[in-house]
Order: structure tokens, then sequence, then C-alpha cells
């Protein structure tokens, strides 16, 4: 009997398998990282070509490194950076055009169109999302009007779309020869074409962004024994494995940190920051900001809905002070050079680089660092650039607390930022209550490995998955009342500048 299950995790920086056990522990995992292609201000691509490459290799050498073969793999599950767009010729497998990633503005003019004219109010109505840049439809829309010749061989069924969890789907199934096209509800929920109600493609979305139906991957719950198919014996895998869980990487972290009760949320940090409350099988309409999305659906059960915080630019802003700035040599730096100064000397870093998500959703904001004197140094920014992931994450909990009137008695925190001390320190005193971070970080993987283990049996269900949660350390704030107002102000006040900065 196969031990442990697998899970592909295709991120917007990285791609990585990880192997876990029976009790949730990580045995085995390989990484690698991918070209971040960015053509002009604004714009940001992947080569999908090298990320079903790097699929490939870090699914070999996870299972080498674990010394495993693949067939003590019970199941697989595939978890993606959601959004991201991908069109390719399923007689070829080669993609149109690179994949437009979900930070992406260059669709800016499609989403204030649909917001002047009223087609917006029928997006969020339908699909619970504002019109706005970072989803897929618009990118769709976008890839039909300017690849030359895309539009007709659509129509002709000569053209799918995929996120990456599609992408690497169809070709870990097979590619060319009998890959399975298909998504899941949560993916599905992030393209504005499918409505939250139905858990189908809509023909008034499909309308509004003029996408042929015959493009669209076939929709499942995330969690579904056979949908998704087998692992073919001659990919990576080199044994058939079934692939029995897909599902974006939020809502595969909210499975993975066990969120199964309304009421409960996690926070995760990685290039962006996603704060994500299941709301249960009730969808909650957002009036402060927020997504309404699907959190996962299990095969035979109802769909579970969640309120989503979405913000464009976190551990990504630690990553300009590396790779623009060059003021620091490793993102682990950063929580150095804050920690040599105090506080932030007045100086706020507002990282608006693709515009502001959550609870903003204005494309045309623009990055701003505002109270600056000559007194300040690389340190200060250092410290503003932690302060605005942490802030940026008050004024999503601020919004969900409004919306929902859960009122969160401990932040439930993962990923790859919540290594830097300092920065989760700052978390806890900018919102007044505990940041909790449990012992396995990586909780998007985990929460793919869970839906293929649920679907197929591998874990009786989600009261055992609740069992291997265990904390590995919390922060208390440490702040008086007084500071965090006045911080908080300050933070209000700088985000002001950045929207007035509409480009003109
Ligand atoms: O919605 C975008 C999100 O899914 C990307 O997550 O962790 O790849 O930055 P991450």
């Amino acid at each position: 009997m196969p031990e442990f299950v697998g899970a592909v995790d295709q991120g917007t920086t990285s791609t990585r398998f990880m192997i876990f056990d029976h009790s949730g522990n990580e045995v085995a995992r390989h990484q690698l990282e991918h070209r971040q292609i960015l053509p002009r201000s604004g714009w940001v691509e992947h080569d999908p070509v090298e990320i079903w490459e790097r699929t490939n290799t870090v699914i070999q050498n996870a299972i080498r490194a674990g010394g495993l073969s693949a067939s003590d793999l019970h199941a697989i599950g595939i978890t993606n950076q959601r959004e991201t767009t991908v069109v390719w010729d399923p007689r070829t497998g080669l993609p149109y055009y690179n994949a437009i990633v979900w930070q992406d503005t260059r669709t800016d003019a499609i989403a204030a169109a649909l917001e002047r004219d009223g087609r917006g109010e029928v997006i969020r109505r339908k699909a619970g999302l504002p019109p706005a840049t970072y989803f897929s439809g618009g990118k769709i829309k976008w890839l039909l009007e300017n690849v030359p010749g895309l539009r007709e061989a659509a129509e002709r069924g000569h053209a799918l779309f995929g996120n990456t969890d599609a992408w690497v789907l169809w070709n870990l199934t097979g590619g060319p020869n009998g890959g399975v096209h298909a998504t899941d509800v949560t993916n599905a929920s992030r393209t504005m074409l499918m409505d939250l109600e139905t858990l189908d493609w809509d023909d008034e979305l499909l309308e509004i962004f003029g996408v042929p139906r015959a493009m669209l991957p076939r929709i499942h719950p995330s969690a579904h024994p056979e949908a998704f198919g087998q692992a073919r014996t001659s990919r990576p895998l080199r044994a058939a494995i079934p692939i029995a869980g897909v599902l974006g990487d939020q809502q595969a972290a909210t499975v993975g940190q066990v969120c199964f009760s309304p009421g409960e949320a996690k926070n995760t940090y990685g290039t962006g920051n996603f704060l994500v409350l299941n709301t249960g099988e009730e969808l909650v309409r957002s009036r402060s900001g927020l997504l309404t999305t699907v959190a996962y659906q299990f095969a035979g059960s109802p769909a579970v809905y969640a309120l989503e915080g979405s913000i464009a630019v976190t551990g990504a802003a630690v990553q300009w002070l590396r790779d623009q700035l060059k003021i620091i040599k490793e993102a682990a730096d950063s929580e150095r050079l804050a920690a040599a100064v105090e506080d932030n000397g007045g100086m706020y870093f507002v990282p608006a680089f693709s515009g502001l998500f959550a609870p903003y959703w204005r494309s045309d904001a623009r990055g701003a660092i505002v109270g600056l004197s000559r007194y300040h140094t690389g340190e200060h920014l250092a410290r503003a650039t932690l302060e605005a992931i942490c802030y940026q994450s008050r004024d999503v909990v601020d919004a969900m607390e409004q919306d929902s009137g859960v009122h969160l008695d401990v932040l439930r925190v993962d990923g790859g930022v919540t290594a830097n001390d300092l920065c989760m320190q700052i978390q806890a005193d900018v919102l007044g209550v505990p940041v909790s971070r449990p012992v396995v970080a990586e909780t998007t993987a985990l929460g793919a490995a869970y839906a293929a283990g649920l679907a197929t049996g591998f874990w009786r269900d989600t009261e055992e998955l609740r069992s291997h949660w265990q904390e590995s350390k919390r922060w208390e704030p440490r702040w008086s009342e007084e500071r965090r107002a006045e911080g908080y102000a300050g933070w209000r006040k700088a985000v002001e500048r950045s929207l007035d900065w509409a480009p003109v």
C-alpha cells in the first residue's frame, strides 16, 4: 500500500513538489524558480514551457530525494498561482503566447470599460469579483484580440485556456496524447467567467469577455477520485497515480490550515498576501472590498465559500529591495536591516506596483514612499517595507470584520515571510491580536495533498486532518493602543497619496 501523498505547488516565483506522510509531515521536496519576464512597465509574464519542464524536474528530484519511487505515492494534488492565464494549442502542446501573470496590469482599459457601463455589476453579482486586471477573463480577452489568428483557432477548438493548474494537469495526463482538460471550482471562481451559485461557466459572462466555450476546461470539485485522471506512466512519475486534488494556492492553504468551519481564517505571506475566511455554505457578498470566492468543494458535498482579502505586493516588495534597489542580498537580510532601527521614523512605503488590490481595487494606484527626510536610511526603508506587509493585512482584516462580523482572536499565518520574526511581531503589534504559525508552514502544498488524500481514502475525514495541526510559534502584540492607532493613521494617509498618483 503506498504510504505517501505528493503535491505540485506551481507558484508565482517557483514550482515545488512535496511529499507528505500519514501524519501530514513533510518527507521530501524539491523546488525550482522560473523567470519573471517583465517586457514593459506593468506587464508580467511566465514561459509556460519552462514551468512545465520545472514541474517535471521537481517531481523527479523530490521522489529521488525521499529515497522513494513513484509507486510509493497514493495520489497527487495540484495547487497553483491563480488567475495566471495560459492559452495553448492541443495539437502541438505549445502555448500561443507567454502566460499572463495575475500581477500584470495590461488589461487596465478593459477593466475600466467594464466598470463604466454597468457590466461590472453583472460580474460582481455573478462571479463575486470586482472588474480588475487581476482576474483571468480580461487576460483571455486581451490574448484573443492581440495574438494573430487566436480567435479563429479558439472557435475551431484549436486553443485551450487554463490557469497553471489546468496546464500542468493536461501535460501530466498525456498532453497532446489524451491530456485531461479540467480545472476545479476554486480556480474557476477567479476567472470572472463562472457563476458562483451554479458553479458552471456562465453564458452572459462569456459574452462579456467574448470567450468561446470550446476553450474552457471542465469544472470539477477540488477533491475527486477520478475526474482529473491519472498521471501517465511515460510522464515524470512513471507510474499511473490518480490526480485527485486540484485547487488554487490560497484555497489550498485554507485546507492545509484546517480552516474547515465558518469563521476560521488564515493569512498566507507569499509574493502577495491572501487572507481567506471560511463562510461555510453561505455566499457572503462583500460591502467592504473583499472578494467572494469558493474555498473548496469535496466530491459529493456542497461547495464551501469564503471571503478573501487579496494583496498584490508583500513578499514581492522585499524582492524589490533585493533585485531592483539592491540594498539587501537575500530576502532574509530585510529582518536584520529593519531591526537596526526602533521604528519607521515617520516613513511609509505603499508598494502599489500592480495598483492596489483589496480593499481598494484601484488599478491606477502607484507605489509611494512618503514622509522622507535626510535622516532616513535603507534601514528605515526595510522597516517600512515589513510594516507595509502588516498594514496591508490590517486593511483586509478590518474589511473582513466589517463584512462578516467575525472578530479574529488570533491570526493563523503561513508562507515564506512568516520565517521573518520581526515581521510577524510587527503584524501582531499592528493588529492587536496574537499571530500563530503552524509546524508545517508549507500549508499550500499540504492542502493540495489533503484534498487528494481525502478523495482517495488516504485520510478518513477533516477531523483526522485537524488532529495534525500543531502550533510552532505565537507572537503576542506589544504596542500600546496609542502607538497602534497613530501608526495606522499614518499608513492610511500614505495610501491616500498612492491613490492620488493616477498616471497622467
Ligand atoms: O492570486 C494569486 C495567488 O494565487 C498567487 O500566490 O503564493 O504564488 O504568490 P503566490
